[in-house]
């Protein structure tokens, strides 16, 4: 049911763990499935220098959590807010539909982490 890049990505993921001092942290779930996912963000003038997530949830979604983290690294915050999660379906070569939400869980993931980091960034300035 899986293609190829989604058992590959799967088995050997990219940036798990997490980011002690991460500028931004965003955690969501998907209510249906019980499924988390929260992904760490290293930012530096607005641009991305690292990601790590940590995921408790389905092969698509550890999958779609290694290749967003991939993805976002070394763009501005405006950049990895136009990820979508069909982006994350292409660069894994698709995804079963019924395992749609799970690359859903990546963007809103990035989408609350840059959130995260610019809510904390305004109380400095405050
Ligand atoms: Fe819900 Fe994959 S089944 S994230």
């Amino acid at each position: 049911m899986y293609s190829r890049k989604v058992l590959d990505t799967f088995a050997n993921p990219k940036n798990v763990g997490e980011i002690s001092d991460a500028d931004g942290v965003g955690t969501v779930g998907n209510a249906s499935c019980g499924d988390i996912m929260k992904i760490y963000l290293k930012i530096e003038n607005d641009i991305i220098v690292d990601a790590k997530f940590k995921t408790f949830g389905c092969a698509a979604a550890i999958a779609s959590s290694s290749t967003a983290t991939e993805m976002i690294k070394g763009l501005t915050i405006d950049e990895a807010l136009k990820i979508t999660n069909a982006d994350v379906v292409e660069e894994l070569e698709g995804l079963p539909p019924q395992k749609i939400h799970c690359s859903v869980l990546a963007q809103e993931a990035i989408a609350a982490a840059v959130e995260d980091y610019r809510s904390k960034k305004q109380k400095k300035t405050e």
